[in-house]
C-alpha cells in the first residue's frame, strides 16, 4: 500500500509537470535500445535541437529496435521541460513501425487471393 501511494504521488507529480527528469539524474537512461542518457538529450537541446527529430538525429534516441515505443514520450517530455513548452505542443518525432524480417519461403507459401472483385 505504501508503494502504491508513492507511485501515485510520483504519477501525479509527473502530470503536474514535476518529474525526475532533471540534470541531477544525468546518467538516467532514457532510450534503452541506444543507451542514450538524459545528459545526452539535454546536451542536444543545449546545442539547439528544437524538435524530437533533431534530438533523434543527434543522439539516436528512438532509432533502436523498439523504434521509440519506450522512449519517444520521455524525449518529448524532456524537450518540453527544457524549452518551456507544453508537452502537447511538442510535435512527436517520426518513427517507423517495428518490422520483423520474414523468410521469402513464408511469403511464397501464402495462398493467392483468387477473389475477383471486378
Ligand atoms: S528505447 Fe529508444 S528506441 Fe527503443
Amino acid at each position: 500500500m505504501k508503494n502504491l501511494k508513492k507511485i501515485s504521488k510520483q504519477k501525479q507529480r509527473t502530470y503536474e509537470g514535476e518529474s525526475d527528469l532533471n540534470i541531477e539524474n544525468a546518467d538516467m537512461i532514457i532510450c534503452r535500445c541506444q543507451e542514450v542518457t538524459l545528459k545526452d538529450i539535454v546536451q542536444a537541446i543545449a546545442e539547439d535541437a528544437t524538435t524530437v527529430n533533431e534530438i533523434k538525429r543527434r543522439t539516436r534516441a528512438g532509432m533502436g529496435l523498439c523504434q521509440g515505443r519506450s522512449c519517444s514520450r520521455l524525449v518529448r517530455k524532456i524537450l518540453a521541460e527544457h524549452t518551456g513548452q507544453k508537452f502537447a505542443k511538442v510535435i512527436p518525432g517520426t518513427f517507423r513501425p517495428p518490422v520483423r524480417p520474414i523468410a521469402l519461403s513464408t511469403l511464397a507459401s501464402l495462398e493467392e487471393d483468387t477473389d475477383d472483385k471486378s
